[in-house]
């Protein structure tokens, strides 16, 4: 099957061209074919952008054992619509992803029932370093440095010295520290007020886990992905730590502030903590110098029951993969970044912090996973129109300009114009750790 995607605006590294994209299977065949070539069908972008698919590499589909709240094919019915054509999910499932075997049957449950592209970390436990060792089809280690949703945890200096010692795969955590939250919660209460949130996993929380992990990575010259940064603190130390570390943040943080718990209240409670306005101002420019270099949504689903429950038995987390391409392409309507920038953080550069292999780039040879993107369309957010199985957005209420249209998963078509096609599954995400991560690469 040959599909001529014709006259789309192409955002490619070296910048936006208008030209046609030839799909051939699952594979991008050719830029710019002779103007005779053969296709079996062909889309007509004139006047729209076609972009690679987005690649979020921090979401909680919560499959297995969760699956009131969210699972692989609701999750992924809603990644479809979003533009995201890639996911890489976290291990605090139950059971947790902390042994190869618990690894592959995730896989093996993903290829039944996932639209998109997959990946599965494997988790970090004070006892499990034999495992992380022989650790494969994986994008990486993930480590709770810092707990949330779940019991993962591993807090012990020991323990975290023997990991990054150990293993070789990339490590990305979690960065909260337990004894300040401690602290924290001794000293304020936990009150009923989910404002309190922010005073627990404070500032000084995040700062604290995200200086030991740094510590960690560049004694031990170890590849380390900081996962959603939320405070100014954070980012003089993540600059300071090239060519190991690279870090990522969520819209959440770009998005929300503690000023917004009046309005939204448990709904923006998450971990970490949202922070002030001048933090938020911060992650964008961090974004803008690339010492912040990828945007991923941290996805977790909770049902509005769970979250109607009184501070502190509110859970951590909100969803968002079906709204995170959308809400940065609001922004650059606004004229806040550029749509190649957006493609940078979400696309391109997650690819390469993962090694992951032949996508985020319109390439030929590159898979055929494309989002074409009407810049001028208008719509509003609503609980209703959400996907995602627990059934509401953060961001109810809000209008955007600028979104997804049509979602191609491996020459698929997953999605056009508000219907998806799961008729078929995506593919295991492919990885080559000898690539050397986001630094090695350009
Ligand atoms: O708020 C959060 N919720 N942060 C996390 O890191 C985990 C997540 C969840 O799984 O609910």
């Amino acid at each position: 099957m040959k599909t001529l995607i014709r006259n789309a605006q192409v955002v490619r590294p070296l910048g936006v061209e208008s030209v046609s994209v030839l799909v051939e299977g699952a594979k991008i065949a050719a830029i710019d074919p002779a103007v005779h070539t053969h296709a079996d069908r062909i889309v007509d972008a004139t006047g729209l952008h076609l972009i690679p698919g987005v690649i979020d590499d921090q979401v909680h589909f919560r499959e297995p054992g969760a699956v009131h709240k969210e699972d692989l094919r609701t999750a992924t019915r809603a990644c479809a619509k979003g533009g995201v054509t890639t996911f890489f999910d976290m291990p605090n499932t139950q059971p947790t992803t902390t042994t190869q075997e618990a690894l592959q049957q995730k896989l093996a449950l993903a290829a039944q029932k996932s639209l998109v592209n997959y990946g599965f970390y494997l988790g970090a436990t004070e006892h499990n370093v034999q495992e992380l060792r022989r650790g494969h089809r994986t994008p990486g280690i993930k480590i709770f440095i810092g707990s949330s949703t779940g019991d993962l945890l591993v807090d012990g200096q020991e323990a975290l010295e023997q990991i990054f010692c150990e293993t070789s795969l990339p490590i990305c955590a979690h960065c909260e520290d337990e004894t300040t939250i401690r602290e924290n919660r001794a000293r304020w209460g936990d009150g009923s007020d989910v404002s309190q949130h922010s005073r627990i996993r404070d500032h000084r929380a995040a700062l604290v886990a995200t200086n030991r992990a740094m510590d960690l990575a560049m004694r031990h010259r170890h590849r380390f992905h900081v996962l959603h940064v939320s405070t100014a603190a954070e980012i003089p130390v993540l600059a300071s730590c090239r060519p190991y570390v690279t870090a990522e943040a969520c819209p959440h943080h770009l998005f929300f502030t503690v000023d917004d718990y009046q309005r939204l209240g448990t709904r923006v409670q998450m971990n970490p903590s949202v922070k002030t306005h001048e933090d938020g101002m911060a992650l964008w420019q961090a974004l803008h110098n690339l010492d912040i270099q990828v945007i991923a949504t941290d996805h977790a689903p909770h049902t509005l029951e769970e979250k109607a429950r009184p501070y502190p038995n509110s859970p951590s987390g909100l969803p968002a993969v079906e709204n995170s391409l959308a809400l940065m392409l609001n922004q650059v309507h606004l004229g806040r970044c550029t749509l190649s920038q957006v493609v940078h953080w979400m696309c391109d550069a997650p690819a390469r912090v993962w090694d992951l292999m032949h996508k985020g780039r319109i390439e030929p040879g590159y898979d055929a996973d494309l989002v074409l993107v009407d810049l001028q369309k208008k719509a509003t957010i609503l609980d209703s129109q959400q996907l995602t199985k627990c059934g509401w957005s953060p961001w109810h209420g809000t209008t955007l300009t600028g979104w997804p249209v049509s979602t191609w998963v491996m020459g698929h078509e997953v999605y056009r114009n508000g219907s998806v096609d799961d008729s078929r599954c995506g593919h295991e995400a492919l990885f080559d750790h000898a690539r050397g991560g986001y630094w090695s690469t350009a």
